[in-house]
């Protein structure tokens, strides 16, 4: 069985040898770019995604099957007509009122004399997505939010040059909703303080933490410019943002938002301060080493409610396994580690979900 993968161009050499602990003679097929390979393994699709389901898979972003290969012709009106009609043949009828998604990437390639397709992904997803909710099934688009349903019908469909690729999975078995890290997580039409926002909208998306809008007390460190404050001052917390660094100015403005502009090491040992705060939620994305991340975290747990979440980005700029292992060794002590992903806004770092024990 073949399945195209995703991952950080940084972080390749991990996911492959995430992939060969599932399946040892798992192998690359091909590349279609820094961040996008084809594989091949051994292994059923079934028992492949329940491999997958059981083990902690941190660097790979998103996997999709591949069950159909074929040529598309380069001409939209043939090509809508020739991939609705391989999923039609292909795949098992979508049912009424099931969840469905259509999900296409096109990688131009050399076949078409250098020229990218006069036709976009959207194309062939309206057309398919069209069809399909004509036979009753119910479209669920990422377009606008992060979503992470695990119950969606996902066809994956591929193109590169003038070949397809075309593969039908559950949503909860491609790792990450949707395959598309640029159009499922921005922003549109939101005003940002920094695209670090993403990522903290991603996190607390693809981890189901629901922060309601009453708020509470959230204390973020490594705050500045802001855009993780921002979103918790979204959902009603009010915020000590720690940082040495400039916070943007319409969150100092903001009488929710109280800025200590410092490093954390300067406050977080202070006696006073850990009897004086309670925080219902702390987030990190500190540049500072993982063991250095770590400490700090360790230092703030009595300030952090029990059984309270955090959020933390660990930096990964040396040996990433390494980073990981160091931090989540010494988290353990006060945290139980609930989940650790290379996501899309991640660049060399992975987003930590920890809960104080
Ligand atoms: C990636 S940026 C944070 C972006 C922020 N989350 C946002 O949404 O805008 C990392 C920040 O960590 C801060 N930082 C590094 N070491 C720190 C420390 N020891 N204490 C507090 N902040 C620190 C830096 O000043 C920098 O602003």
């Amino acid at each position: 069985m073949q399945y195209i993968i995703t991952y950080s161009p940084c972080f390749i050499k991990n996911a492959l040898k995430e992939l060969k602990l599932l399946d040892e003679h798992i192998c690359i097929v091909k590349d279609f770019c820094e961040n996008m390979s084809l594989i091949e393994t051994k292994f059923s699709q079934d028992d492949f995604q329940q491999l997958l389901c059981k083990n902690n898979i941190i660097f790979l972003k998103h996997l999709a099957p591949v069950s159909v290969i074929g040529q598309i012709s380069g001409n939209l009106d043939e090509d809508k007509q020739i991939l609705l009609q391989e999923i039609l043949k292909s795949f098992p009828q979508v049912k009424l009122g099931e969840k469905f998604a259509i999900q296409t990437r096109i990688c131009a390639g050399e076949t078409f004399d250098k020229s990218p397709l006069n036709y976009s992904a959207k194309d062939i997803e309206v057309y398919v997505g069209t069809y399909l909710t004509d036979l009753g099934g119910v479209p669920t688009f990422s377009d606008k939010q992060i979503i992470s349903d695990e119950d969606v019908n996902v066809f994956s469909i591929f193109i590169n040059a003038n070949t397809f690729y075309i593969g039908n999975s559950l949503s909860l078995f491609n790792l990450n909703f949707s395959c598309d890290e640029y159009r499922i997580s921005s922003n549109k039409g939101k005003r940002e303080i920094s695209r670090a926002e993403n990522k903290l909208t991603e996190a607390l998306a693809k981890y189901k933490i629901d922060l309601g809008e009453k708020g509470g007390h959230a204390l973020d460190i490594g705050a500045a410019p802001g855009g993780w404050t921002n979103v918790l001052l979204q959902h009603g917390f009010f915020v000590d943002a720690v940082d040495p660094g400039d916070l943007n100015p319409v969150l100092l403005a903001n009488p929710k938002v109280k800025h200590y502009k410092c490093k954390i090491e300067n406050i977080a040992q202070a006696e006073e301060f850990a009897k004086e705060h309670k925080y219902d939620i702390i987030v990190d994305d500190m540049n500072v080493d993982p063991e250095a991340t770590a400490e700090i975290m360790n230092i703030l747990t009595p300030c952090l409610k029990d059984n309270g979440l955090a959020i933390v980005t660990i930096k990964l700029p040396g040996n990433p396994e390494k980073g990981i292992k160091n931090a989540v060794e010494k988290l353990s002590k006060f945290y139980n580690i609930l989940k650790i992903n290379n996501l899309f806004h991640n660049r060399q770092e992975v987003t930590t979900l920890i809960q104080k024990k």
